[in-house]
C-alpha cells in the first residue's frame, strides 16, 4: 500500500499545469462507444478512474488504443455484449455512463446497480427515471440494471427531481440517439455537463442548451468519428489554488478556464488571497494569516460539493470561526477526525462543520478517506509543521495525475513511499 510522506511548512511557489478533466472524460469515454467510427480523445488525464473505464469499455468488446499519456483512438463498432462487469462498476461508480451510451446506441443495457461510497448514500433512481420516459423498460435483476427498448427509445420531456450531473448527462447520452425531440429540465450545468453535449455534437448529436437549465435535443440515427479535447479539470486546478492558500504561497495555476473557478476565487479573495485571472491561467497569492468565511456547498455555478475539504482545511488555519455546510453528499466529513489529530479545532454536527481556526497544525499520521479529503488532507500536511504520513493513498490516485511531482515542482516535500523504511529514510532526510 502506497502512502505520500510530507513534511510541511514550505509555502508552495511556482507554476503548475491543469490535466483534463476527470469527470467530463468518465462522461466523454462512454459516449464514445455510440458511433461505429473511430474516435479519437485528447486531454484525457492518466488517473485510475479513466483507466478503469477504457478497461471496461475494452471488456464490452470495443477497440482502445493509446497514442500516448493523453491521447486514445475508441473503435465502438466491434462491441459484442451490452453488459457491464461488476468489477468495473465496483471500483468506479461513473461505469454507469455506459448504460446511457449502450442503451442510446443498441437500444439495451445491462449494468450492475452501484452501491452506495464513502460520500454517503447514491441513489441513481433519476437516471433510471430519465431511461424509463425515453421508453426503456428497466428493472432491477439480480443486483444489476436492466434496460430495454425493444420498440426504440422515443423522445420525452423529463423534469430532474433534483440536479444532478450523473443523471443529466446518462439521459442526455441516451437521448442523443432516441426517435424526435427530448427535453431535459432542471438539469445540472456543470462544466462536464457541457463538454459532454459538446462532444456529444462534435460526433453529429443534435443537443441544445447544456450549461443552462433546460437541455433539448433532437435525435439522430448515427453518430460518427470525432476528435476532441477534454476541458481542463476545474477540481485539480481549485485544489491547486486552496493548496497555494494554506501554505501561504503563490502559485500559477495554468492551463485553465477562470470562468469555471469563478466561484472558488471568490471565496479565496473572501478569505484574503489575491486572485489574478488570465486568459487560461490563475494566480493565487496569500500573504499572512487568512480570514474565516462561510461557505455551502451547491450545484454549478455554486461552490462545488468536490472542493469542501480543501476549503475546510485551509480555514483550519484562518482567523476566527467558519461554517462549512455540505448540502449535497450526506458523508463527506470523514476527514475531519484526521483533521483534528492534527491539531484542528472542527465540530461537525449533520450536515455542517464548524471551524475554529488554529495557528498551526502539526504533522501526524492520517489517512484518505476518499478522493477530495484525501487531497485535502495532502493539502493539511503541507500547510502542517513537521512530516505527516497519508495512508490509503489510492482515492488520490484516482482523480489527480502526478499529484506528487506536480507538488515538488511548487517546492513541496513529498514523496509517494510505500514502507516504513522509506518513511524512516525521509524523516531522517528532512531532519
Ligand atoms: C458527480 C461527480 C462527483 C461530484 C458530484 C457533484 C462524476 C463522475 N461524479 O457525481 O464527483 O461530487 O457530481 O458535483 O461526474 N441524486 C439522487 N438521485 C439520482 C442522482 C443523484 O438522489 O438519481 C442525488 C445525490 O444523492 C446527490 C445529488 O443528487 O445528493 C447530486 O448527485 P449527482 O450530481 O448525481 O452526483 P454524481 O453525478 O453522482
Amino acid at each position: 500500500m502506497e502512502q505520500y510522506v510530507i513534511k510541511g511548512g514550505n509555502p508552495l511557489v511556482g507554476e503548475v499545469e491543469i490535466g483534463g478533466a476527470k469527470n467530463a472524460a468518465l462522461g466523454i469515454l462512454a459516449a464514445a462507444i455510440m458511433t461505429d467510427e473511430t474516435v479519437t480523445l485528447e486531454n484525457l488525464p492518466d488517473v485510475n478512474d479513466i483507466n478503469v473505464l477504457l478497461e471496461a469499455i475494452e471488456c464490452i468488446g470495443a477497440t482502445v488504443q493509446r497514442i500516448d499519456r493523453h491521447t486514445v483512438k475508441i473503435n465502438g463498432s466491434t462491441i459484442g455484449v451490452v453488459s457491464v462487469d461488476y468489477d468495473y462498476i465496483k471500483k468506479i461508480r461513473a461505469s454507469y455512463y455506459l448504460l446511457g451510451a449502450l442503451l442510446g446506441k443498441y437500444k439495451q443495457a445491462e449494468v450492475p446497480l452501484p452501491g452506495g461510497c464513502n460520500i454517503g448514500s447514491r441513489p441513481i433512481d433519476q437516471h433510471l427515471k430519465g431511461f424509463r420516459a425515453l421508453g426503456a423498460k428497466v428493472q432491477i435483476q439480480h443486483g444489476a440494471i436492466v434496460a430495454k427498448a425493444e420498440e426504440g427509445l422515443v423522445g420525452a420531456h423529463v423534469f430532474l427531481d433534483m440536479v444532478s450531473v450523473g443523471a443529466t448527462i446518462n439521459i442526455m447520452m441516451a437521448a442523443a440517439m432516441a426517435r424526435g425531440n427530448t427535453i431535459i429540465e432542471n438539469v445540472a450545468k456543470e462544466p462536464h455537463v457541457v463538454d459532454v453535449a459538446n462532444f456529444l455534437n462534435s460526433m453529429g448529436a443534435n443537443i441544445k442548451g447544456a450549461g443552462t437549465d433546460v437541455i433539448r435535443i433532437r435525435g439522430v440515427e448515427k453518430l460518427h468519428a470525432s476528435t476532441y479535447a477534454i476541458v481542463p479539470d476545474m477540481i485539480e486546478a481549485g485544489t491547486y489554488m486552496f493548496a497555494a492558500a494554506a501554505t501561504r504561497g503563490d502559485v500559477l495555476v495554468k492551463n485553465v478556464i477562470p470562468k469555471h473557478l469563478e466561484a472558488i476565487t471568490a471565496k479565496l479573495e473572501e478569505i484574503g488571497c489575491e486572485v489574478q485571472e488570465f486568459d487560461d491561467a490563475v494566480r493565487v497569492i496569500a500573504t499572512g494569516r487568512l480570514g474565516r468565511t462561510h461557505v455551502k456547498t451547491q450545484p454549478y455555478p455554486g461552490y462545488p460539493t468536490d472542493m469542501q475539504p480543501q476549503i475546510a482545511v485551509t480555514l483550519a488555519l484562518a482567523k476566527g470561526t467558519s461554517i462549512v455546510t455540505e448540502s449535497i453528499f450526506e458523508n463527506r466529513f470523514k476527514y475531519a477526525d484526521e483533521l483534528a489529530r492534527m491539531g484542528a479545532s472542527v465540530k461537525v454536527e449533520g450536515n455542517t462543520a464548524i471551524i475554529d481556526g488554529v495557528e498551526t497544525l502539526t504533522g501526524a499520521r492520517i489517512s484518505a478517506p476518499d478522493l477530495r479529503a484525501g487531497a485535502a488532507l495532502v493539502i493539511a500536511g503541507l500547510a502542517a509543521e513537521g512530516v505527516s504520513v497519508v495512508d490509503d493513498i489510492v482515492y488520490i490516485q484516482r482523480g489527480y495525475e502526478d499529484f506528487e511531482g506536480k507538488l515538488r515542482t511548487l517546492g513541496a516535500e513529498i514523496e509517494r513511499v510505500s514502507s516504513e523504511k522509506e518513511i524512516q529514510k525521509f524523516r531522517l532526510r528532512v531532519g
